[in-house]
């Protein structure tokens, strides 16, 4: 099959979350399946020039309001999958990150960004010699890319099939009515029916309306979100559109992710020879400036400081684990006050709480190595990386019961020794307090937690399964497309 790929982000080009690890990974086991895989994502600054891009084709002027745009071609990594570099200087080479300026605004023109890069897709699928072949499938990630399902269905002749992914529902790509002719939607597209959502355009919605396949990340967040709670306002929906809504575990990149051969390790380790953990462990300690005892349990915290990620319920139970001899490690960037209550914590016990605000690839891996327990305290989380690449570290997670963190790590305590993490049910400080400690009782228990080490590194994480599901679905998709309303 020939798959497109449409994604505002994919490593190593571009990354602010999961999903840049997710288009890359899914489309290096799609390939490995046989398939030819093409991504396309914007031409931010610096990319054309990061990828070794060459000029591919042109497209014209898209939108028909002046912005021409061309496509340059580049292997999007050693896999064999192709990356396609939209190029639109006016709309994409800008200083800053994919979505808005350095002080964390969104582009006032995202609107238009997003929609060229959604209709530069459906014209590359249309016109398919572009590719020197037809394409079989539009997969769109997130509402950044789902109008590429709107507009395939809205010219629909001779189109190919088309899925569409949700990473996260709470991104719903909300704009105006007004913005609607400038980005070429028919009058019609102004419907409940359609992308109108509570008296705005919702490009997210026209993913959920128009794809002949929406999946999301996880199966219990694939149920999550058809309930009114986790459904905010795309439940009856998602209801309606019934079997065409699945749940898709997300994989790992298991050589991206992999302990027995990490460059960000001076000692390589796995399952069966541990002893490069603990090499990891003392070096981290001297790097983040954390007093080097061997018996104190170091908690790791790797993540986006919103409200999502349930960072305050973390640092709620940090008091209770510091009392307990803890060390606390956080990496992460966000909202201001999280960064701020992150960085006070760390001023108050030195040596004991190591605090790195940005973002910092390396220094992630040698904190899922380098600590002993790692934290995913999300309120809500359609998959979660995290806890797989901690687990894959022999670092055990204590999560909360949600999507795809519910689908990934099972209690210790809850399964009598058979599990791989720790799991909490309410989003509450209480709650997450109580794993925190169960997880200490079981680093001071050696050979529990040796074990429970074991059974977290030996869970398969890797991309195989899910990725013949994805297949399974593009083939449903082509078989079954969708009738436009
Ligand atoms: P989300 O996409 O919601 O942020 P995921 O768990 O799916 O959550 O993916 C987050 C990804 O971003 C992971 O690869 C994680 O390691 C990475 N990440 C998050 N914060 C940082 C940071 N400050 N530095 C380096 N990597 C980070
Ligand atoms: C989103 C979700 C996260 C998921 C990632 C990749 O960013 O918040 O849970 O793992 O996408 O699918």
């Amino acid at each position: 099959m020939r798959i497109l790929q449409v994604a505002s982000e994919a490593v190593p080009l571009c990354k602010t979350g999961g999903l840049a690890d997710v288009v890359t990974a899914l489309s290096e086991a799609l390939v490995e399946r046989g398939d030819e895989v093409t991504v396309l994502m914007p031409a931010y600054r610096g990319t054309i020039a990061r990828a070794g891009a060459t000029p591919a084709f042109e497209l014209g002027d898209p939108l028909g309001l002046g912005h021409a745009a061309r496509v340059l071609a580049a292997p999007l990594d050693d896999s064999g999958a192709t990356v396609h570099l939209l190029q639109c200087d006016a709309l994409f080479d800008r200083p800053g990150g994919p979505y808005g300026d350095e002080a964390g605004h969104d582009w006032p023109d995202n609107h238009l960004r997003f929609a060229l890069l959604a209709r530069a897709a459906a014209q590359i699928a249309l016109a398919s010699a572009a590719l020197g072949g037809s394409i079989d499938v539009v997969h769109a990630h997130d509402w950044q890319a789902a109008l590429a399902t709107a507009y395939l269905a809205w010219w629909g002749v001779g189109r190919p099939a088309t899925v569409f992914t949700v990473h996260n529902l709470h991104f719903t790509g909300r704009f105006p009515q007004a913005i609607l002719p400038a980005i070429g939607a028919p009058s019609s597209a102004w419907s409940p029916a359609d992308l109108e959502f509570y008296g705005e355009a919702s490009y997210l919605k026209a993913g959920l309306v128009h794809a002949d396949r929406v999946t999301t990340v996880s199966p219990t967040y694939a149920d999550e979100i058809r309930t009114p709670e986790g459904g905010i306002g795309f439940d009856g929906l998602l209801r309606w559109r019934g079997d065409a809504v699945r749940g898709v575990l997300n994989g790992i990149d298991t050589r991206t992710w992999d302990p027995a051969s990490d460059p960000a390790l001076s000692i390589p380790y796995d399952a069966a020879h541990p002893a490069g953990k603990r090499d990891a462990r003392a070096a981290l300690q001297r790097e983040l400036g954390l007093d080097p005892q061997t018996s104190a349990p170091i908690f790791g915290v790797v993540s986006r400081l919103t409200w999502q990620k349930g960072i305050d319920l973390w640092l709620g139970g940090a008091p209770a684990v510091l009392a307990e001899g803890a060390q606390l490690v956080v990496l992460g960037s966000g909202e201001p006050g999280l960064e701020q209550a992150c960085l006070s914590l760390a001023a108050a016990y030195p040596g004991r709480v190591a605090v790195r605000r940005g973002y910092d690839e390396a220094l992630s891996h040698r904190i899922f190595a380098g600590t002993d327990l790692f934290g995913v305290p999300s309120r809500f989380e359609p998959c979660g990386l995290t806890q797989m690449y901690a687990m894959r570290y022999g670092t055990p997670p204590i999560v909360r019961r949600t999507g795809g963190l519910a689908d990934t790590v099972l209690d210790d305590d809850a399964t009598y020794g058979a599990g791989t993490g720790f799991v909490f049910e309410l989003p509450t400080v209480e709650a997450c307090t109580d794993a925190m400690l169960r997880a200490i009782g079981a680093f001071r228990d050696p050979g529990r937690y040796a074990a429970l080490q074991r059974r977290a590194m030996g869970r398969r994480h890797d991309w195989t399964a899910s990725a013949g599901i994805y297949r399974d679905l593009y083939l449903e998709a082509a078989a079954d497309r969708r009738r436009v309303p």
